[in-house]
């Protein structure tokens, strides 16, 4: 899978290099680009992933999809909720389970507490809950409020995340829950020095990697490749999250959009 990234340094080199990794990705996977601090415009980059899942295998898109990274900080958290919330906008039962049992931070961003989550269920300490639970009480799946989607928070962080993930207990949940929703969206830690994405990977119908504009290099990304190329899971694509505008080429069709939002904008 010879990919290849370029670290770059200057503006120049930047929007050079754009269009050659385009071109290297877009041999191998889809690509989609999000804008930095650009509301109206990631709101739109979003759809166009929606529409591009929905569009995979149209007969049956997957419906388990793993948010990873090589590297930490380069947006899966966001990239999950923002992919959840705007599937949620066209299909029924959305969920997100949040798997990043070492720095959890769903729950945060969706003001719902995180005393039980997948952890404690994983770990069979919830079956003792769910007997203390009033009927009709579900402790595990939250309704976060003023969101069309439901959460399975990480729970307390355990010792030990990835012996949790590779039990059978991890496996009956996601087919569980595939039945039950549309769509299931997993927040995961990187796939760097950790097992737990690789092990997700291998549970869920598709995988999307995220890279961050500036932050992720050549050689960072061929070594989460590399270590996913041995599992062989469905990639569906990686998104290229916090790419300034500027250093797209003038004429590219996300300048344009940009513009376009703004212009928009400032009609409203
Ligand atoms: N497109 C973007 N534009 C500007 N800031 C962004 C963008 N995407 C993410 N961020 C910011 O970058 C930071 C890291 O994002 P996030 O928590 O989603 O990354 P992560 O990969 O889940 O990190 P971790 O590996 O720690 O779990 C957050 O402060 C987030 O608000
Ligand atoms: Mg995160």
């Amino acid at each position: 899978m010879p990919v290849i990234i370029h670290q770059y340094k200057t503006v120049q080199d930047y929007s050079i290099g754009m269009g050659r990794l385009r071109k290297y990705f877009q041999k191998y996977f889809s690509v989609h680009i999000i804008l930095k601090n650009s509301q109206s415009a990631i709101s739109e980059s979003y759809r166009m992933i929606r529409s591009s899942l929905l569009l995979s295998t149209p007969d049956h898109p997957p419906r388990t999809i793993l948010i990873t990274s090589m590297k930490p900080q380069v947006g899966k958290t966001t990239t999950t909720l923002n992919l959840a919330r705007t599937m949620a906008q066209v299909s029924n039962k959305v969920l997100i389970i949040d798997a990043d049992m070492r720095k959890p931070r769903i729950h945060k961003v969706l003001g719902v507490a995180n005393n039980i989550g997948l952890s404690s269920y994983l770990s069979g300490n919830i079956d003792e809950l769910i007997i203390q639970a009033q009927p009709g009480e579900n402790i595990l799946i939250q309704e976060p409020p003023n969101e069309n989607i439901h959460l399975i928070s990480s729970g307390p962080i355990p010792p030990n995340p990835a012996e949790l993930i590779s039990s059978k207990r991890m496996k009956d949940l996601l087919s569980d829950m595939r039945n039950q929703y549309d769509y299931v969206f997993i927040d995961s830690p990187p796939i760097f020095s950790l097992a737990d994405a690789l092990i997700l990977s291998t549970l869920t119908e598709g995988t999307i990697i995220v890279s961050r504009a500036g932050k992720t290099t050549f050689e960072g990304f061929q070594a989460g490749l590399k270590k996913l190329q041995d599992i062989q899971p469905h990639i569906l694509g990686v998104i290229l999250n916090a790419v300034s505008s500027r250093h797209l080429g003038k004429d590219s069709y996300y300048n344009y959009y940009e513009e376009y939002s703004k212009d928009q904008e400032s009609r409203e």
